[in-house]
């Protein structure tokens, strides 16, 4: 097992990506804690991930409730091996539709909330922990519609340099993940009606190389990698999963 003992910390835990890599961690040997904001799902998350892992609901676009998380996570452990922040939602608009609002609530989740995250979490990092910051393939390739969500991922492929150069005297790594196009709930939180999000996924999937969308257990599998020593040698990187669709 690749991280076995390893206090892990998954932020967007509950659904998708996170979800499905906190089962990886758990199944690797991790104590898992995940953070999620839907009661319906937090309460789902703790029956896929048993007893043993902790559940905290919080709203990641408050610093307030960042400081609760880590207080909360404090109570029962001294250190944290594995930080995946990761948590992350958009809103499509085209450039005439974006609103004020909807650029704070974006940024507020998407940038804020990781780096107050890593922030928060610094004081529990040890040597040799591990931050993997959640980025997307829309930091490269310019999407219609997607300005400012492209834009928050675009600010998180540059923290991961920047605080990747921050903490490595401290022996701890950053990293950032880039998933393509993953089946996942997000999609469906895109604010699109039914009719223009099958238009949509349509489309994007005509554009992915490998010719379909990514699943979540495939990001998984590479967060795995930067988690655990496999990958020791390694800060300041962006893993690219994407089926091809930022390259070619
Ligand atoms: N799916 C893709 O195609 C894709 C592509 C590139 C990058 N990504 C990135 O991958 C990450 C995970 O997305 P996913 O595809 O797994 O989507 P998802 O299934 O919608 O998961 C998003 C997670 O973030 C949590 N979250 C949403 N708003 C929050 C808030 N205000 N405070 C705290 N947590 C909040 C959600 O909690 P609830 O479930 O409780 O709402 C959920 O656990 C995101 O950062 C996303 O931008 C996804």
């Amino acid at each position: 097992m690749k991280l076995t003992n390893k206090v892990a910390l998954i932020t967007g835990g509950t659904s998708g990506i996170g979800l499905e890599t906190a089962k990886r961690f758990r199944d690797e040997g991790a104590h898992v804690i995940v953070t999620g904001i839907n009661p319906a799902r937090l309460e789902e998350a703790k029956k896929e991930l048993g007893p043993e892992a902790m559940v905290i609901s919080a709203d990641l676009r408050k610093v307030a409730e960042v400081d609760r998380v880590f207080k909360t996570i404090s109570a029962r452990y001294d250190h944290i091996d594995v930080l995946f922040a990761n948590a992350g939602a958009g809103t499509a608009a085209p450039l005439e539709a974006v609103t004020d609002e909807q650029i704070d609530d974006q940024f507020a989740l998407n940038f804020k909330g990781i780096f107050f995250t890593v922030q928060k979490a610094s004081p529990l990092l040890v040597k040799g922990s591990s931050v993997i910051l959640t980025t997307s393939f829309l930091n490269r390739v310019g999407a219609p519609g997607l300005s400012i969500l492209s834009a928050s991922k675009a600010a998180v492929r540059s923290l991961a340099l920047t605080l990747g150069a921050e903490l490595a005297p401290r022996g701890i790594r950053v990293n950032a993940i880039s998933p393509g196009p993953i089946s996942t709930p997000f999609h469906g939180k895109l604010g699109l009606s039914d009719a223009d999000l099958s238009a949509v996924a349509a489309s994007i999937e005509a554009q992915v190389p490998l010719g379909r969308f990514g699943e979540a257990n495939e990001i998984a599998s590479a967060v795995v990698f930067l988690a655990s020593d496999d990958s020791s040698f390694m800060t300041g990187s962006e893993v690219i999963v994407d089926g091809g669709i930022s390259h070619f």
